[in-house]
């Protein structure tokens, strides 16, 4: 299997546009696809603001940024936006039948030799792979937000995926910077979501039972474990309603009522509150983005 040279990220959302500017800095042609022009004009907004701050922090000279910016090409048709891709990654919303409808139409429009790939958190191989028409062809590779910054990449094989596109897809991973790890079998949460995921209940359970607030939760998890972030921080980051639908969906297919979404999760949900990107979730935020208070 030749090596993956030409990439197409579908879905111009957070992790979509960060993942395409992370194949663009490591040198790869790259189109990033999004019909929605609110979304196209967010993704340029946003990863031209951390292009010029790389530049001045003196991570990028303005060479190496222009050459990125040139590499990445937006792309509102997806027929020609995948049409020469060695490697599509789908990074749109977290609804089976959309993905799947999404892999289809990819298993028409790339070449036959084109590995799909899907960033999903929520769904194991298995429920994707065969929409592709091609699922020797197929896993996921799911990036942690901010895919920027975060090193860590998710090669998740299932019962079909061939071992050649396994390797291919742990060598592109390295290639665009990031430390893969493999799934040799797939789990749903995979490794990390589930190791997160049970903090996360934790830091429910010590709130809903008022044993702790939403900041002394976060505090103790920065200041005794040393975490980057606590858990509220880190779901206002991802966004409440990507952890909320995750759950939704685990819930339908176990019916176990722990895997339900939790009362806070979903009173915040309802309300709109959905974190970072909406200016409130557990914490509120200024229009710069600066956490100014504990909301809940
Ligand atoms: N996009 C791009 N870059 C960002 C960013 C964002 N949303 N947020 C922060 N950064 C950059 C900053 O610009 C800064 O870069 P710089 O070198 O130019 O200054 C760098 O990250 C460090 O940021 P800060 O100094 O502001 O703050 P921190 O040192 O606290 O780092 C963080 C921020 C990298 C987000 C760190 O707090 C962290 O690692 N948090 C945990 C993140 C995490 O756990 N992610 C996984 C989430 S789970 C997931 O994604 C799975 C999915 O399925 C939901």
């Amino acid at each position: 299997m030749s090596a993956i040279e030409r990439v197409s990220v579908v879905g111009a959302g957070a992790m979509g546009s960060q993942i395409a500017l992370v194949c663009a800095l490591a040198g790869l042609p790259t189109k990033l696809y999004d019909v929605n022009d609110a979304a196209i004009e967010k993704a340029t907004t946003s990863l031209q603001a951390w292009l010029e701050r790389s530049v001045r922090k003196g991570r990028l000279t303005t060479a190496e940024r222009d050459a990125a910016w040139a590499r990445l090409q937006f792309d509102q048709d997806l027929a020609s936006a995948v049409a020469d891709a060695d490697l599509v990654i789908e990074a749109v919303v977290e609804k089976l039948e959309v993905k799947r409808s999404l892999l289809e139409e990819l298993g028409r429009l790339t070449v036959p030799e084109a590995l799909l790939s899907s960033n999903t958190s929520s769904f194991v191989p298995s429920r994707l792979a065969d929409a592709t028409g091609r699922p020797a062809q197929f896993a996921n590779l799911h990036f942690f937000n901010p895919a920027l910054v975060m090193a860590c990449v998710e090669v998740v094989r299932g019962p079909e995926t061939a071992d050649a596109t396994v390797a291919a897809m742990m060598d592109f991973t390295k290639r665009i910077g990031k430390s893969p790890v493999l799934l040799e079998k797939e789990i749903p949460g995979f490794i990390a979501n589930r190791i997160l995921n049970a903090v996360r209940d934790e830091a429910i359970y010590l709130l809903e039972n008022g044993y702790a607030s939403v900041s002394s939760i976060d505090t103790a998890c920065r200041t005794a474990l040393g975490y980057p972030m606590g858990p509220f921080e880190l779901m206002d980051l991802t966004g409440i309603d990507i952890g909320y639908y995750t759950k939704l969906g685990r819930f339908a297919e176990t019916g176990d009522p722990t895997d339900k979404p939790s009362a806070t999760v979903t009173a915040l949900v309802e309300r709109g509150d959905l974190g970072r990107k909406t200016g409130r979730g557990f914490y509120a935020y200024d229009g710069e983005g600066k956490k100014i208070e504990e909301a809940t």
